[in-house]
């Protein structure tokens, strides 16, 4: 039984996995402008996109992913001409757009009124968090599609986020995944009212989401009309979040922009304790990047049945699987690894996951923040 409603499932979305060649990102675009789901490559993890100034298929997302509604999507736009007119940038937004993008920095800023973005992508806050991807087909379909594009990870809501497309086709080929419990209260101005195009199904489900205040059952049934498949993420670890919204920038996210850079252009940079993020945006809940296996951190020796993921050249003996996320110790490779090979050991005859302990500089810092919240508790 389980083995026919995979095959039947699988077969469905991996269909959807397509080559992404200039007309595959047309095609893209074209699902995108209908308010459908496309997902696609960026340099950091594939993203879940969506049309961000439809409400639509901003509660489109939020379904597909189970996501908690009160947290809040990064939107995506070509650079920084489209984002200065959805958000305020002040001198050092603008110095920090032309350092780093398109990179891998969202920058959390004032939301213009007159912006036209989904109220939902920012979870009903008044800012708003902008990226521009540097991954090749990203811009094409930004530019293509003409519009700003919401994308989260595009996993299911808690779990590990997807470096390749396979790894998208596998979140959303599972009817019954295990997601995050905790559903936020539904805004004031709920999706599905409104604006008519969505489908009759995605109308009914986000109206009854909207009022329950939970997402329906892990979104079944409701991935990416296409998934752009561009190989394995480079970067591999998601934008760095800087707030600049205070008067003084605020890192809200480790990712792939180390602390350490954004410090040579800022100087003082705050950093938010996740208690602190929590009210503002509290998608920070400490477990995430979750896989199904324990993880263990800081590993020095092996225990029954655990395999490890190991930095540097030497791995302590006894585990029933190795994997290296960087032999010569290059945190750039350790991260563009982290997620696939959390993902490998992520089967039942492995007992747990045990890490081996990764320094706190540079990318460091954005791999200990992932695997922190993959080994802590479950609620
Ligand atoms: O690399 C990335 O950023 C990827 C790719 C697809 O671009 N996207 C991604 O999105 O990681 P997501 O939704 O998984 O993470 C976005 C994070 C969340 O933790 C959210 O709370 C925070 O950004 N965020 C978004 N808007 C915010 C806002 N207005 N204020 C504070 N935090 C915000
Ligand atoms: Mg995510």
């Amino acid at each position: 039984m389980r083995k026919r409603l995979r095959a039947h499932t699988y077969g469905a979305v991996t269909n959807n996995i397509v080559r992404a060649s200039e007309e595959a990102i047309e095609r893209a675009a074209r699902l995108l402008r209908m308010g459908e789901l496309v997902a696609f490559p960026t340099e950091t993890v594939y993203g879940l996109g969506g049309d961000a100034t439809s409400e639509e298929a901003v509660a489109r997302i939020f379904a597909a992913k189970g996501r908690p509604r009160f947290n809040p999507l990064i939107v995506h736009l070509p650079g920084l001409a489209e984002a200065e007119a959805l958000a305020v940038f002040d001198e050092r937004a603008r110095m920090a757009a032309l350092r780093f993008w398109p990179g891998p920095l969202s920058l959390v800023l004032p939301r213009r009124p007159e912006s036209g973005l989904s109220l939902l992508a920012s979870a009903g806050l008044d800012t708003v968090a902008l990226r521009a991807p540097a991954h090749p087909v990203a811009q094409a379909l930004l530019h293509a599609a003409g519009r700003p594009i919401a994308a989260p990870s595009a996993n299911r809501s808690g779990r590990v986020s997807p470096t390749t497309a396979a790894h998208v086709a596998a979140e959303f080929e599972d009817p019954h995944p295990p997601i995050a419990r905790a559903m936020g209260p539904p805004l004031s101005r709920n999706a599905g009212e409104g604006k008519s195009g969505a489908a009759p199904r995605t109308i009914a489900r986000t109206a009854g989401e909207g009022a329950s205040g939970r997402s329906p059952e892990a979104g079944e049934g409701l991935g990416p009309a296409m998934i752009l498949d561009a190989g394995p993420c480079l970067v591999g670890i998601e934008s760095t979040v800087l707030d600049l919204t205070g008067p003084t920038p605020e890192l809200l996210r480790a990712g792939g922009v180390p602390l350490e850079e954004l410090r040579e252009v800022f100087g003082d940079i705050e950093v938010a304790a996740p208690d602190e993020v929590a009210p503002r945006a509290p998608g920070w809940l400490a477990s995430h990047y979750a896989p199904g296996r324990p993880v263990r951190l800081d590993a020095m020796d092996a225990r029954p049945g655990e395999a490890l993921l190991a930095f540097g050249p030497e791995a302590a003996p006894g585990f029933a699987e190795v994997l290296f996320l960087s032999r010569s110790g290059d945190l750039g490779e350790a991260a563009a690894n982290l997620f696939a090979m959390l993902r490998r050991l992520d089967r039942p005859e492995v007992a747990g996951i045990a890490v081996m302990s990764i320094p706190e500089i540079g990318l460091g810092r954005a791999i200990n923040d992932r695997l922190g919240r993959a080994a802590a508790p479950k609620p």
